[in-house]
């Protein structure tokens, strides 16, 4: 057998008609900058998250990039958020001169461990990154608390905001309530192989905030208000029209394939149940007040290199998300961040391997790979 990981093929094959139909239309009608599939896009992006503005933008970094500018994060701020990340996360608030400030993770969810937040708030502090690991949502509401408990008191000088990496984690759900609709703002990714994926890179950035909508999407242009009038330092963070006209198919099937995505996590957890104590795995524990996207399905293994080696000699990719946590990367060591700081997420990167995971992945296939384990 060969297992596909992300199975993009598959899926392109299944909509081949609608997106190559979408596709031609926009190189015929040259609207290739902000054409009205991005427009069309963001409407049903709002209808789908039920947050008040979705605004498009050209990638996950770059969500993340918009979200921090409009709050004017800047040199000598802090941001807190988790080690246990891709680089994006943190590398952003680098690149705005900021100062990321790592705080552990739970245990069982992988994400930002809200009890660990406080003891990191100093005045400095401006913002709180909860990353939606795997496709599950952080504790935000007790995250949130504690924004707003320091936020313009007499012990904090200024308001904390909170910002969502939903990078992995478009369609989740927090309390019932769409993960691109919590904090201050909410960030994703619409790479290739994220639950919702376009043709190249592409992202989006949501609020509920009037003013901060309208100053992301004036940043997203060059902080322009008028043409060639910039109020604002902003950046080329637009969508192409053609990755929004990929999108508005992909979206219209986008509940059913995250159902099957979810089925999928199912039926590895029911298969993984009956093995995992003699196999010494631990398996993926979403929290009961959330809905995971589930953009990957990892497990904890013992001996994970020649694990990873043996199923790939039986076709079984696997991959690790990820093997080295941000305070231990080279780029960060300015931040004076050693081994043992955060022993949590050393720990889950040392064991942590994905297996294969998308819509499409057969009972035959789960079997087979749960079985190889
Ligand atoms: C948690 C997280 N944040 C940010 C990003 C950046 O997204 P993009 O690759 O679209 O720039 C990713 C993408 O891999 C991610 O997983």
């Amino acid at each position: 057998m060969k297992i596909d990981f992300a199975n993009l093929q598959y899926q392109h094959e299944l909509y081949k008609d609608e997106i190559e139909e979408a596709l031609l239309k926009v190189a015929r009608n040259c609207n290739f900058i902000m054409g009205e599939e991005v427009d069309e896009l963001e409407q049903s992006l709002e209808d789908f998250t039920r947050a008040k503005y979705a605004i498009s933008c050209s990638s996950g970094t770059d969500a993340l990039f918009l979200a921090m500018m409009a709050l004017d994060i800047k040199p000598r701020d802090e941001v807190i958020t988790t080690p246990f990340t891709f680089i994006a996360t943190a590398e952003t608030i680098a690149l705005l001169g900021a100062t990321p400030v790592f705080v552990d993770i739970d245990e069982k969810t992988y994400n930002i461990d809200p009890a660990k937040i406080e003891a990191a708030i100093t005045p400095k502090t401006k913002a709180i990154i909860p990353v939606s690991l795997y496709g599950q949502p952080a504790d935000i509401d007790a995250i949130q608390a504690i924004a707003d408990k320091y936020s313009r008191t007499n012990l904090h000088p200024h308001k904390i905001y909170t910002i969502i990496d939903g990078a992995q984690s478009f369609g989740s759900t927090y309390k019932d309530k769409s993960d691109s609709n919590l904090g201050d703002i909410s960030c994703t990714s619409f790479f290739p192989a994220k639950p919702l994926g376009c043709y190249g890179d592409g992202g989006a950035v949501f609020t509920n905030n009037d003013e901060l909508a309208e100053k992301m999407k004036s940043i997203r242009v060059h902080g322009q208000t008028k043409r060639y009038y910039h109020k604002y330092i902003g950046m080329g963070g637009r969508l192409d029209t053609i990755q929004a006209a990929v999108l508005n198919v992909k979206l219209k099937h986008y509940k059913k394939d995250l159902a099957l995505r979810q089925e999928v996590a199912q039926k590895y957890s029911v298969s993984l149940s009956e093995v995992y104590e003699q196999k010494n795995i631990i398996m993926p524990a979403p929290a009961p007040y959330t809905t995971s996207a589930w953009a990957q399905y990892s497990i904890r293994v013992k001996n994970r290199e020649l694990l990873q080696e043996k199923l790939q000699n039986l076709g079984i990719p696997t991959a690790i998300h990820y093997p080295l946590p941000l305070h231990l990367q080279e780029c960060f060591l300015y931040l004076g961040y050693k081994k043992g700081d955060f022993p949590i997420s050393e720990e889950v990167s040392n064991e942590i391997m994905s297996l294969p995971m998308n819509p499409y992945v057969s009972d035959e296939e789960i079997e087979y790979i749960v079985k190889s384990l």
